[in-house]
């Protein structure tokens, strides 16, 4: 073990002197803590660049005076009990303790955010749950995983030792650009994709270089927490613009010059709208128009139920001025925190830059299993299969609700993981069903709940509730249906 401390040399205070109340000062400290085994005195001497019988002379003292005690043949220890006025001397006198209070609470905390809701804690749990967003668990392919996992620690060398490239692994950005053409319509080079630890942190990219107080962020209205949120951090005036079943309404823009606008064109968030083409080629000339970087949030985008899937904005984009960003925790899993940004070639240099800053990279073995994933065809397979899975749990769901309740209301059908129902006139507000049928054992979510940002008042908050289906068994879906319906009848015949 070494000591967490040097001692100066030629200082008027003997060496002897600086290593006794160094020690001393780590005992009372609690870093210490009685019994713990203390160097040799060996060890310490070269660690600390002095005679031994320094440190022996040291130790000696440390002993006499209670700090320290001696096992003979094993070694020397913290004393288990510490002499009296150490213990005192942990206690500080109450003027230093008000001092010290009152300099914690001038620290200037900048952070004025708030976290959005994607984690539910393992006391929050329920039996069904339909949370928004989550791939089936099961569907994970683990095999293959575990395969790819071994052959790349194999083939490690030293890239698991050395500092990556902070923009991602180059045979991963070249798989993403080239799945990118088949599947989205974009054409792109490995040098435009940057690797990332999901949109969350594109996101927060694009905030370190773009927005600080006051700056005008566009965004759909409702809109994802996670962005609103983080670029409301960064001290960011959010210009909300509604939507409708077309996704945004474009003609609502602002004419004035605008930094950003943040969208999810494929499956608006939450509503779930398809931004129809007409609307995305005039969101492209306003943006041409006003100067604005249009981040386009493609996060749940592998999953078209019908029909085939728009081109991105980023693959209509013919003035480069959208910000594209893309994850797998939709499509693998969240907890792999590995998603990409396509960029803007003036954006390249500044946002690779600012990754350097945050954190110099994404972990090398998760960013290589990943690449082989999709260039050997695993990922294509994988998505065939849970495609065709997510799509029969839609239909259940959508079943099972029109089983119990008729002919119901819903939006967000076309694509993704996840419907938004429409509480029908008569049934109680979306917050109070969101609590009953919690007390059921099943977990449903208003549109906050849900991670959705509202403005205050909006119609749609107190009637939609958000179902997600990818996670849960068809089982699960209609046992949950038949519970929340028991609860509704329940409220309607008011019982409790
Ligand atoms: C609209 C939206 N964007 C992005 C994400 C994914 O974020 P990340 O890639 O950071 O996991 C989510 C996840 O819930 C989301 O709902």
């Amino acid at each position: 073990m070494q000591l967490p401390f040097n001692v100066e040399h030629g200082a008027a205070q003997s060496l002897q002197d600086q290593i006794f109340h160094r020690v001393r000062r780590l005992i009372l400290d609690g870093q210490l803590k009685p019994g713990t085994s203390m160097p040799a005195t060996r060890e310490l001497s070269r660690q600390l660049e002095v005679s031994r019988n320094t440190v022996l002379l040291a130790y000696d003292r440390l002993i006499a005076e209670g700090y320290l005690e001696t096992e003979p043949a094993v070694g020397t220890f913290v004393s288990a009990h510490l002499p009296e006025d150490s213990l005192m001397l942990t206690e500080r006198p109450a003027r230093a303790i008000d001092r010290h209070d009152r300099a914690l609470r001038h620290r200037t905390i900048l952070f004025h955010g708030q976290p959005h809701g994607v984690y539910t804690p393992p006391g929050q749990r329920v039996s069904i749950d339909f949370k928004v967003g989550r791939p089936d668990p099961n569907s994970f392919p683990a095999r293959l995983w575990q395969r790819l996992l071994v052959k790349k620690l194999e083939e490690a060398g030293k890239n698991l030792t050395e500092y990556s490239d902070p923009a991602g692994l180059w045979e991963l950005r070249q798989a993403i650009a080239e799945h990118l053409g088949p599947a989205r319509g974009i054409a792109t080079t490995p040098e435009q994709v940057l690797v990332v630890a999901g949109c969350q942190e594109a996101l927060d990219i694009v905030a370190r270089l773009f927005v600080t107080k006051g700056t005008q962020v566009v965004t759909e209205c409702p809109c994802y927490q996670g962005a609103a949120f983080l670029f409301e951090s960064y001290g960011a005036d959010l210009y909300p613009i509604p939507v409708d079943n077309q996704g945004i309404q474009v003609d609502r823009l602002p004419d004035s010059p605008v930094t950003l606008a943040y969208l999810t064109p494929s499956h608006q968030y939450p509503m779930g709208a398809t931004l129809s083409l007409e609307r995305r080629l005039r969101l492209l000339e306003w943006a041409a128009g006003t100067g604005a970087y249009l981040i386009e949030d493609d996060y749940d985008s592998d999953f078209r139920h019908h029909g085939s899937p728009l081109t991105a904005l980023k693959g209509l984009d013919r003035y480069d001025s959208v910000i594209y960003l893309g994850t797998f925790s939709k499509s693998i899993g969240a907890s792999l925190r590995l998603g990409y940004m396509v960029l803007p070639r003036p954006l390249v240099k500044p946002a690779t830059d600012v990754k350097t800053l945050l954190n110099n990279g994404q972990p090398w073995l998760e960013q290589a299993v990943v690449a082989e994933f999709m260039s050997g065809g695993g990922f294509g397979n994988h998505l065939r299969r849970i495609r065709r899975v997510y799509l029969l749990r839609r239909d259940c769901l959508v079943s099972a609700l029109r089983r119990h309740f008729g002919e119901v209301r819903i939006s967000g059908l076309e694509g993704g993981m996840h419907i938004v129902w429409h509480l029908p006139a008569g049934f109680p507000p979306a917050a109070e069903v969101e609590r009953r049928v919690r007390d059921a054992g099943v977990a449903v979510y208003t549109l906050p709940g849900g991670a959705a940002y509202c403005q205050p008042g909006e119609a749609a908050v107190r009637r939609s509730i958000m179902l997600g289906y990818s996670s849960l068994a068809e089982s699960e879906i209609k046992e949950g249906v038949a519970r929340i319906a028991a609860v509704l009848e329940n409220a309607a015949a008011g019982g409790t």
